[in-house]
């Protein structure tokens, strides 16, 4: 299989260079989410694009350690990579800004041709502020934290904090003047505002200033969100009863998060975006508790009416178990919010989640921590990530990769159906209209498949048209039948042509036939794209 990959590697690096980036500095559009009955584009260069994404480490966007980054993404062969900025580097000095770090990050990306989504790791990072520069954690009386029910301190910035909000209002803002001055042909597509904003311990902030608020009427925007009577004039306690604290925090993190982006917008208008640390999908009441107060699945229309500049609220998804998951990519798949995942887990048996997600109108997918930086514990000076726990995630990347102004498109039509294998290994029937096609999961000759030792198998198909269809995957057999009204006639391929889109076009490589066929369509460890013609006799 490496050697297959490699030598599509470069295949696919070629057709990379390409598309990802126009080759000069030119005035390209701003990148923007577009809507459309309930379906969602990232467009950039005026196109709908796919987020074929990886995250690095947290402490990774240093010049020193990019070195350790680029490897493991060249070989993923992805076309965006996620990084922070990281505020105590940008502001060392109030109001004293270097964005030398960021011109690096620009540099080395275009160099690599790939786009980046930055993370502006500013007041809270998984709940904390620890990114603030060292001069405001010498000022907690300006810059304070929260305080508990008790009046005990908490590891979470308050949302209160006046001095606080204005100085992030600051920094974000410069952050995006630099992008809009230095980077015209767009190599930045999306800001990510804060990281996993919220609060671990502590259900809201009960500091005086927290109390005022609190005890006040709740906003009309919230009722109307909420779908309470508007204009009550009640205070939170009396209009949420239970859900009160909870609900606050979120208005408060919300209403403090988009002054911050809305500066930042104002300046230069880039697709902004929240990440959330997420609630247990099926979770109904508050405990076990959560991070508190940021996007989580119960308080999505808070979000929506107190951060209107943030354009979407994107799931950081580390859940293990396959309903799960679907259930939280059908959670913030909604009209008014287009799934995006920008954390996810990076390993072997996740891979499949990426076409579910596709499914699901994703407009990409990233998962976290992948770069060479750390080292393993067990192998004294290796990385504890190699190529070969990439491989999976490398296989339909650049799958994909090949066609991922097409797959952008088809998402957005809603024509992209997934069938990824469960823990259960049970056959999956995809419904495509006139036809459906039976994926059964695993690798065997003849397709008599019963299921692979993980669940790795994955496939995506696309419709072209009624009988026509883009079909791709791993680890999987695919039969077709029709379907409907068709249900029970006989059959045949017109044509299984294997192949790769270049420049808009399927260009056929070889026609499947024979042993090919006839046993359903074996996808194997190799990163195949079928266009399929089939028709009823
Ligand atoms: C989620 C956070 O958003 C990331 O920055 C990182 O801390 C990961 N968790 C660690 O698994």
């Amino acid at each position: 299989m490496r050697m297959i990959l490699n030598e599509l590697g470069l295949a696919v690096a070629a057709l990379t260079m390409m598309t990802a980036a126009p080759a000069a500095a030119q005035q390209a559009p701003i990148p923007a989410i577009v809507a459309d009955k309930g379906r969602h584009a990232l467009i950039v260069d005026g196109e709908p694009f796919l987020v074929i994404g990886a995250q690095a480490h947290n402490s990774s966007a240093w010049p020193a350690v990019l070195p350790k980054v680029w490897p493991a993404m060249d070989y993923l062969g992805v076309n965006t990579v996620e990084l922070p900025v990281y505020w105590e580097q940008i502001e060392p000095a109030p109001n004293r800004f270097d964005f030398s770090v960021v011109d690096t990050l620009l540099a080395q990306a275009r160099e690599h041709k790939v786009r980046l989504v930055l993370l502006w790791f500013g007041t809270w990072k998984n709940g904390s502020a620890h990114y603030r520069p060292a001069w405001m954690k010498a000022r907690p009386d300006l810059y304070p934290n929260m305080v508990d029910r008790q009046g005990a301190p908490v590891d979470s910035p308050s949302p209160h904090a006046s001095a606080a909000l204005e100085a992030d209002v600051r920094a974000f803002s410069r952050l995006m003047r630099h992008l809009k001055n230095v980077d015209a042909q767009r190599t930045v597509i999306m800001v990510q505002v804060q990281n996993e904003p919220g609060t671990w311990g502590s259900v809201r902030d009960f500091s005086p200033a927290a109390e005022r608020a609190f005890r006040a009427a709740v906003p009309s925007d919230i009722l109307r969100a909420t779908g309470r009577p508007a204009a009550s004039g009640r205070n939170w306690r009396a209009t949420f009863g239970p859900d009160a604290d909870e609900f606050f925090h979120a208005w408060s993190v919300a209403r403090y998060i988009e002054r911050v982006a809305a500066a930042g917008k104002a300046i230069y208008p880039l697709p902004l975006y929240v990440n959330v640390a997420l609630k247990d999908p099926f979770q109904k009441g508050s405990t076990p508790p959560y991070e508190f107060g940021g996007p989580t699945h119960n308080v999505i229309p808070i979000w929506k009416a107190a951060a209107p500049s943030i354009d979407l609220l994107a799931p950081d998804i580390y859940q293990r178990d396959s309903k799960a998951y679907r259930a939280v990519l059908a959670q913030y798949a909604r009209p008014d919010n287009a799934l995006f995942v920008p954390e996810t887990i990076g390993s072997a048996d996740y891979v499949r989640f990426f076409y579910a997600a596709l499914a699901h109108g994703a407009i990409g997918f990233a998962p976290f921590g992948i770069d060479y930086s750390q080292y393993a514990a067990d192998r004294q000076g290796e990385p504890r990530m190699r190529e070969v726990d990439l491989e999976q995630l490398a296989l339909s990347y650049r799958a994909i990769g090949t066609m991922a102004r097409e797959v952008a498109k088809w998402v957005r039509d809603g024509k992209v159906r997934a069938a990824i294998e469960d823990e259960t290994k049970a056959a999956v029937t995809l419904d495509l209209g006139r036809w459906s096609a039976e994926v059964n999961f695993g690798v065997a000759p003849r397709g008599n498949v019963t299921g692979n030792d993980r669940p790795i198998g994955r496939v995506l198909v696309a419709s072209l048209s009624p009988d026509e269809f883009i079909v791709t995957g791993n680890y999987a057999n695919v039969r077709f039948k029709p379907a409907g009204r068709g249900a029970g006639r006989a059959w045949e391929f017109v044509s299984v042509e294997e192949g790769w889109y270049v420049d808009g076009t399927f260009r056929p490589s070889r026609i499947w036939n024979g042993d090919e066929t006839d046993w359903g369509l074996n996808f194997s460890s190799a990163p195949e794209v079928l266009r399929v013609r089939l028709a009823v006799r």
